[in-house]
């Protein structure tokens, strides 16, 4: 896989997502460890987010300290999925603020298909992350980013749980330029769009629509 793609190795990421794959997994648990695996995957999503310095004052002295560098970032799910990941990472960022795209996948052409999109008017010059737990066909994700770039954003990562090489074949086709950030990398997509192995439709074990 190329540079752009990043794959987050830490073996407890690793450990919980294999709990998230087993069929046995309740909805429940599913959807703390979502929250848990979203936690943990935002160090590396973040790792090389500006910082500027800022004069603070501690109990002892003044010093120059880190802050994070410009406006609030944004966190974009891929609804509805994408919204399994929202509570993890706002748990790490409190204010950041949080844009939705509803975009579904047609079943018989597997195209995406917009219907909802909610954001702030300000999202130019803000740190996107986009987020949806399964990169597929790719064809959502092409399609959140087409938009989110026409704001004229300062950066835009992606963020998923779990990739398959022909949806990160598609994604850094249409965007080479855009970081993809995934706990795993499967074999292949089966003929429904589905990720073999897996962990089944992530909606449905995150919501209980089974
Ligand atoms: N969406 C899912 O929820 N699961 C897949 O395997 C593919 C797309």
């Amino acid at each position: 896989m190329s540079l752009n793609f990043h794959l987050i190795r830490h073996p407890v990421v690793q450990h919980k997502l294999t709990l998230m794959r087993q069929k046995g997994t309740s909805v429940t648990e599913f959807r703390a460890l979502a929250r848990e695996v979203a936690m943990l995957m935002s160090y590396e999503v973040t790792r090389n987010l500006p910082l500027t310095r800022k004069k603070i004052m501690t109990p002892m002295e003044s010093m120059s300290a880190p802050v994070l560098k410009g406006e609030k970032m944004v966190l974009v799910p891929i609804l509805r999925a994408g919204m399994g990941l929202l509570d993890g990472m706002l748990s790490i960022f409190p204010s950041a603020r949080v844009a939705h795209i509803g975009i579904y996948r047609d079943h018989r052409t597997l195209e995406p298909v917009e219907y909802y999109f909610k954001a702030s008017k300000t999202l130019k010059g803000r740190d996107l992350i986009l987020m949806d737990p399964m990169l597929a066909t790719g064809n959502s994700a092409v399609a959140a980013t087409d938009r989110l770039k026409g704001a004229k954003p300062r950066s835009i990562r992606f963020m998923c749980l779990v990739a398959a090489p022909e949806g990160v074949r598609c994604f850094q086709r249409h965007h080479p330029d855009i970081p993809v950030y995934a706990a795993a990398l499967d074999r292949k997509l089966n003929s429904h769009g589905y990720i073999l192995p897996g962990l089944g439709d992530a909606g449905d074990r995150i919501f209980g629509t089974i």
